[in-house]
């Protein structure tokens, strides 16, 4: 069964990005890359991809300055009001209701699992319509008093598990329903 998870990582004090949509905190941790709960274990078994269009646009400053390109292979939903540029051919632009491009997702997905990739409006988005499964979390040793915050809304999660993976706590979270 195609299930739906939030993978992210966050601050101890729970934001994901700092004000000014900077994730300097996080690039500047310590991780194994092949230890817990790590990127492409996780990624291996995604077949599509939801963000919205300030996670969009955040990833696309940061590869017209590295120079790197797109880095999903699978069909990635933007969730956007405006016209912006799309920077792989994978990339849908949408407005449309979560559960309409949860199914759209499924459906291209074959099988393989679901990412919301953030922010934390955008996932309780998809939690408020029953539509997310997990939450698993990176929480790095870092406080940053204010910012984008994890997951802004009332919900009763169950711990399934945790682990550390060098410099985070990993955690992985059953999405109960609302408080
Ligand atoms: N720590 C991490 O691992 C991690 C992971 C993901 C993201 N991030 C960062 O965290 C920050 C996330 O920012 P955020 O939570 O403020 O924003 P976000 O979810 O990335 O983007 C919010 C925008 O998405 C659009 N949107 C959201 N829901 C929509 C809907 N139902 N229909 C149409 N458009 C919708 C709206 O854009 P319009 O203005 O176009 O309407 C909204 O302003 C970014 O800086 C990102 O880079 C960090």
């Amino acid at each position: 069964m195609t299930r739906t998870t939030y993978y992210t990582a966050s601050t101890l004090d729970g934001f994901l990005a700092d004000e000014q949509d900077s994730l300097d905190w996080l690039l500047t941790q310590d991780i194994d890359e092949h230890g817990a709960m790590n990127y492409d274990d996780f990624y291996a078994g995604i077949g599509a991809v939801a963000m919205g269009a300030t996670t969009y646009e955040w990833l696309r400053a940061h590869l017209a300055s590295s120079g790197e390109s797109w880095p999903y292979d699978v069909p990635a939903w933007v969730f956007t009001h405006r016209d912006l540029p799309a920077v792989g051919e994978l990339i849908r632009f949408t407005q449309a209701p979560v559960e309409e491009v949860h199914a759209a997702m499924a459906e291209a997905a074959g099988g393989r699992d679901l990412w919301v990739v953030g922010g934390g409006d955008l996932a309780a988005q998809f939690a408020e319509q029953g539509l997310l499964d997990e939450v698993v979390v990176s929480i790095a040793p870092v406080t940053l008093g204010a910012g984008r915050p994890l997951f802004p809304r009332r919900f009763d999660l169950r711990l399934l598990g945790h682990a550390r993976n060098r410099a985070f706590l990993c955690a992985r979270y059953e999405v109960v329903g609302p408080r």
